[in-house]
């Protein structure tokens, strides 16, 4: 497939007014990898420090010590560079046009008008008492108000811990008790798609949960006016900021003080809560931002995920936002009322540069090109994809049909670990290959290992490693560090360990194969295998569950389960739907099973542990590759499931 490829080179007036052409990527790449720690301290100089960094990385990446530390001399505040360092030059200028689920909802936010009520916010958080070090839980739908609540955490120096609106109370309840957070602030209901969720219901529900008694106030923004159950711990949004002050000074923090929690699964246990610092992220974000989407003044630019998710942090929030540009803010789903509103809103706003997921372009593509047909989308650009890898047909169809052949594609490989962007095209520099993420972003020094932890060479395959770090990396895993150092740094000596498998072509083009642990990546959600079968046995009908993806045309992979129910429980299609419901409820309607397969015995070895390649191939309907299965302590049971594979 490498050498069939089809090629797409750098367009012309892309390169003509391009950051960063082919030759200017190679000597800065060079220089970036040698004298590392002399490009980032000239890189640092983006941001506006109160206090100028002298030093850049102080790093150990030895498993006995690990440590990451960036610019650890220098303070500076997030905040203030996305907003008060805008004021002066593009005060007046939209930072965000907000489009409601509810195309007639919109609302365009200046800079100068979102730094007042991010000031009026922080004040009243202050009221609240929350303090510098303190965490505060977000659970928003996707409202001004969400990138308002994060901006003023970071104003006032507080950690906020971002949690995916689509997240069940359970989910919530961990994520608040493990963060120790003492202000929650969510919303009355969200919209999307024209259905109401009880947000706030929610977090009432999650605040049952024992050892949620630390949380102290909930901070609640009217969105839908919906008739919600109160109780005294409840505050009213517009209350809180009612007779606030507009200025609220920008507290200095040191590079290394806390940015934001975020949680993501992982192959084992709870999800855990990665740590982003200030200084070295914020640089990292806006640094990625600025270059890989080619950002000039008069773009409008829209990344449509969620904050709940990394990407929302990185590329809807802090990068685009330290760099002064306007966004699209977008509430709903890519088709409510109907397929046509991604398109309809890239002509409303003239959107220059869109970075979506995989998994919006193939639920486009299904839809046939017609769809795109109620908008012309020739403001476009530059286009973007994140989450997951994009097979090569969702790649030409993005290219063709949303961006009429003339824009480029950024395939960006990154994780919530990273920070950002790490492995991507650039506009002006790469020419493409559709499947390929391309090449390192500057700093970012990747390389494949065997599971020996040889290093490989030339064309191959294998685990991905990053050989050093770059300021944008996780510091750890909040409360965790042994954990931290447990996951990513245990596997192979010295280098961090992505949990991805690569492919490098024989041009130094790197395809990202996906994970080879037992991360699930659904729509670009991550989820654990552990947390969806903990989930199950749980259930009283249920006896073992083992959890495997599948793939799947929209969603890239699907959730497919083997359940051996308890003796006496008899299988039947409402025990399914039951077990289906269960999950959504558990963990919330991304983790919703698609496939339940009941199982009376599941393949294991002699020791016991399940061999989940032989469940991903039955899941998959790639029978001839079972391999091996004499080290089964019963290889019976494997036809068995065979026989009743369902899907
Ligand atoms: C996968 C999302 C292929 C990968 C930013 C990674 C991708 C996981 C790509 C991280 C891509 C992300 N091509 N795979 N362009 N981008 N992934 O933490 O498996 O939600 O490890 O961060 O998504 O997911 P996370």
């Amino acid at each position: 497939m490498t050498e069939q490829a089809k090629r797409y080179p750098v367009p012309e007036t892309i390169r003509e007014r391009a950051w960063v052409d082919e030759a200017a990527y190679r000597t800065r790449y060079q220089t970036s990898v040698e004298s590392t720690n002399a490009f980032w301290l000239e890189e640092a100089k983006r941001l506006d420090w109160f206090s100028k960094p002298q030093t850049a990385g102080n790093v150990s990446f030895s498993p006995d010590s690990v440590s990451i530390k960036w610019f650890e001399d220098g303070t500076l505040n997030a905040c203030y560079n996305c907003l008060d360092r805008h004021l002066d030059t593009k005060g007046d200028q939209v930072a965000f046009h907000w489009e409601g689920d509810d195309q007639a909802k919109t609302d365009s936010i200046t800079f100068k008008a979102l730094h007042e009520r991010v000031c009026r916010f922080a004040n009243g958080l202050k009221d609240l008492g929350v303090k510098k070090g303190d965490t505060v839980t977000l659970y928003m739908p996707m409202i001004p108000e969400a990138v308002v609540a994060m901006l003023a955490c970071a104003r006032i120096g507080a950690i906020h811990s971002v949690v995916f609106g689509g997240f069940s109370p359970d989910a919530l309840a961990n994520r608040i008790v493990d963060s120790g957070s003492r202000v929650v602030i969510t919303s009355d209901e969200s919209v999307r798609g024209g259905k109401q969720i009880p947000l706030k219901e929610n977090v009432d529900e999650a605040l049952d949960r024992p050892g949620t008694e630390v949380v102290e106030h909930v901070v609640v923004v009217k969105r839908t006016g919906a008739d919600i159950e109160t109780t005294e711990r409840d505050r009213w949004y517009d209350d809180v900021v009612a007779d606030q002050s507009a200025e609220c000074p920008a507290e200095p923090m040191k590079a290394e003080d806390p940015l934001f929690i975020l949680y993501t699964s992982g192959s084992t246990g709870a999800p855990k809560g990665l740590l982003h610092t200030t200084g070295g992220y914020l640089l990292y974000a806006s640094m990625t931002h600025h270059d890989i989407f080619d950002v000039h003044d008069d773009d409008v630019y829209w990344c449509a995920a969620d904050v709940g998710w990394i990407t929302g942090h990185s590329y809807i929030v802090y990068g685009p936002m330290a760099n002064g540009t306007t966004s699209v803010l977008f509430e709903g789903v890519p088709s409510y009322p109907d397929h046509g509103r991604i398109g309809e809103i890239i002509d409303r706003y003239g959107v220059t540069i869109l970075y979506t997921s995989p998994t919006m372009v193939r639920s486009l593509m299904a839809q046939g090109d017609h769809i795109m047909d109620s908008s012309s989308r020739q403001s476009l650009r530059v286009l973007g994809s994140v989450g997951e890898p994009i097979n090569p047909e969702a790649w030409q169809w993005f290219y063709r049909v949303i961006g009429n052949s003339q824009c480029p594609i950024m395939d960006t490989w990154w994780q919530t670990e990273t920070g950002g962007v790490m492995i991507t095209p650039l506009p002006g520099a790469t020419e493409l290959k559709p499947g390929s993420a391309t090449h390192p972003f500057f700093g970012i020094q990747p390389a494949l290992y065997d599971n020996e932890g040889n290093e490989l060479e030339g064309a191959t395959e294998g685990n991905l490693i990053i050989k050093a770090s770059w300021p944008g990396q996780a510091r750890t895993i909040w409360n965790n560090h042994e954990r931290f150092v447990q996951t990513y740094f245990s596997t192979f000596d010295d280098v961090y360990f992505t949990g991805d498998g690569c492919r490098r072509d024989e041009e130094g083009y790197y395809w990202i194969t996906g994970r080879i642990d037992d991360v699930l990546n659904v729509s670009g959600h991550r989820m654990g295998t552990a947390e969806i079968e903990s989930s199950l046995v749980a259930h009283e009908a249920v006896a073992e569950a083992a959890v495997v993806g599948f793939p799947h045309d929209v969603k890239g992979q699907g959730i497919y389960i083997y359940v051996t129910l308890n003796e006496g429980v008899t299988p039947s299609d409402e025990l399914r739907s039951e077990l289906v419901k269960w999950v959504r409820k558990d963990i919330g309607p991304i983790a919703t099973p698609d496939v339940i397969q009941w199982a009376p015995g599941l393949p294991k070895t002699r020791s016991g542990k399940i061999m989940r390649r032989i469940l991903r191939k039955i899941a998959a309907n790639e029978l001839d590759g079972l391999g091996d299965t004499s080290t089964l302590a019963d290889p019976s049971v494997v036809d068995d499931l065979i026989d009743h594979r369902a899907g």
